[in-house]
């Protein structure tokens, strides 16, 4: 999946609202109080920034994408570093870091056993990581199933399940592996659901048939265009946690 893409709009249609900053808030809390934070498949920065400024840690972002970490780095932040690399080879030696983060990035790794096996090795013994995903359900209740009938199969295909990863995590060098899950309920603006679509706002309608894509578009601008009712959304996150052995 190539995010360069996505880049140039992605904190505008996927903004870091009040859900986003709940859920940051857990994943700050299971980091627990680390000095040197690697956040792994940064994006355009934005948990990287935040946990620097809440923390008053170093953090390092990496992402193999440019166009994402030139995003990031207009941010401006600091006691942030940027580096462009994969989560399979991570450009720091040994033990170097107290805490690893990855959030929403298993799904797109090429490896995810290389990957994991990355982050233990950068991680000093008994250092934290944490894994941030989607359960199952999100899957089968995400509020644009009824418009692209294909997007949940693609979904589940794509992303690991918890049980699995948690396994690969327990496998790779870690102990204390502990998954749970975190429902959110939301709800969107029509408006702004219609302009999220428009910009293929999440990497799964970038790969949807075009008839495919167009035709949900075309059923749910119909529903939606001109309407001012809220549209409600779930979001059922899963937050794996575990210790370098
Ligand atoms: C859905 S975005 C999530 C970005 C960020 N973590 C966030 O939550 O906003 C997935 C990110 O993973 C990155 N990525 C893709 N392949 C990767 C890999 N092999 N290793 C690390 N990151 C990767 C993409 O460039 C993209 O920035």
């Amino acid at each position: 999946m190539d995010f360069a893409a996505l880049a140039g709009g992605y904190d505008e249609l996927r903004p870091a609202g009040e859900s986003w900053r709940e859920l940051a808030e857990v994943e700050l809390a299971e980091l627990g109080a680390a000095a040197r934070l690697l956040d792994v498949g940064c994006g355009t920065g934005r948990f990287a920034v935040f946990a620097a400024e809440r923390l008053g840690a170093r953090v390092w972002g990496v992402d193999p994408s440019s166009e994402m970490l030139d995003q990031a780095r207009h941010r401006g932040a600091r006691g942030v570093g940027w580096k462009q690399a994969a989560a399979e080879h991570l450009p720091f030696k040994d033990g170097w870091f107290d805490a690893a983060h990855a959030h929403l990035v298993m799904h797109v790794v090429d490896d995810v056993g290389a990957a994991l096996s990355e982050m233990a090795r950068v991680l000093c013994p008994g250092g934290r990581l944490v894994v941030v995903s989607f359960r199952r359900e999100h899957f089968d209740r995400f509020h644009l199933n009824p418009y692209f009938p294909t997007l949940a199969g693609i979904d589940r295909a794509r992303f690991p399940d918890p049980a699995a990863l948690s396994a690969a995590i327990g496998a790779s060098g870690f102990h204390d592996v502990a998954e749970r899950g975190l429902h959110q309920q939301v709800t969107l603006d029509p408006e702004a659901v219609l302009e999220r679509v428009r910009g293929r706002y999440i990497s799964t309608l970038h790969l949807l048939a075009e008839w495919d894509y167009q035709d949900g578009l075309a059923r749910l601008e119909h529903d939606l265009a001109g309407h001012d009712q809220p549209v409600a959304a779930d979001l059922f996150w899963s937050i794996t946690t575990a210790r370098r052995t």
